[in-house]
């Protein structure tokens, strides 16, 4: 009897499910710098001049550092054990400890902390560390190819203003201590960075080298866009496990990940007043 009851209740709850995940797609997924970037949907064309360009990395690199401290504030700020290593898996690896994939990751195996070559799956347990596998260098790697000086490069001093704010949004609701807004916010985050954005920034790249006859290193974005294109297909389940486990106020999770999504938004569209600037 017990066992029927639960059944029923699961359906119910399946179905309260789907009503919510029709409310994200058409309240949340669809906010404005998921579905129409201009600043992207430029890019990719790869007719920056290097100006241009040069800004957009500095601006990348700040987001990039200022990353690290909202992701240490979500370790912080974790409510459980699990939660907190989940995000000290991400933030391990943005420092420089390479995914290990039993079975897939070779001990030795030369230059594993290239992009090119660095893992997108398993864990940083047992992973090893290079300086040279931080996401940062990577970026860096770009940005010394481009001859801007380390000082110019990844410091919130290099900021724009619409460039902080959409930091000081990530700290505030993604890094926050709030575990209802910082579920939100991750949710926002995780489905913006899954949007496709990476692959118009590497096409832009591309297309940038062939007209300069540059070699510019993309791996950050290139690898980047591997991890999103196997993380893409996690969210849904994650958000369907979080709906189940946790009672939750829907309007809240909504309204929250809008918010972060406004904070996105800011960014690109600082970017967007930039290019034009230096047009
Ligand atoms: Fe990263």
């Amino acid at each position: 009897m017990d066992r029927l009851r639960g059944l029923v209740e699961n359906r119910v709850s399946a179905g309260t499910f789907d009503r919510f995940k029709a409310r994200i797609d058409s309240e949340l997924l669809n906010h404005r710098v998921i579905v129409n970037n201009a600043y992207t949907r430029w890019f990719a064309q790869g007719e920056q001049n290097e100006a241009q360009l040069k800004a957009f990395v500095v601006q990348f690199s700040v987001f990039s550092n200022q990353f690290l401290v909202a992701q240490l504030n979500k370790v912080i700020n974790a409510d459980t054990l699990e939660g907190m290593r989940a995000s000290k898996e991400i933030l391990a690896n943005e420092l420089g400890v390479t995914f290990n994939k039993a079975g897939v990751e070779r001990p030795g195996l030369s230059a594993a902390y290239d992009p090119d070559h660095a893992g997108i799956e398993g864990s940083v347990q047992g992973g090893l560390f290079h300086f040279e596998a931080g996401h940062f260098e990577w970026l860096w790697q770009l940005a010394s190819k481009l001859g801007l000086p380390f000082e110019e490069v990844g410091h919130r001093r290099n900021g724009t203003p619409a460039t902080l704010h959409f930091c000081d949004e990530l700290i505030r609701l993604y890094g926050g201590d709030n575990y209802e807004i910082s579920q939100a916010a991750s949710f926002a985050v995780e489905n913006w960075a899954a949007a496709g954005f990476w692959k118009e920034l590497i096409e832009g790249f591309r297309r940038y080298n062939e007209k300069h006859g540059t070699r510019l290193p993309l791996g950050f974005f290139v690898w980047h866009d591997r991890l999103e294109a196997q993380h893409a297909r996690h969210t849904q389940e994650e958000l369907e496990e979080y709906y189940f486990q946790t009672p939750l106020d829907e309007d809240a999770f909504i309204r929250y990940g809008n918010e972060m999504l406004d904070g996105v938004a800011a960014f690109w569209d600082g970017l967007e007043d930039q290019r034009l600037t230096l047009a």
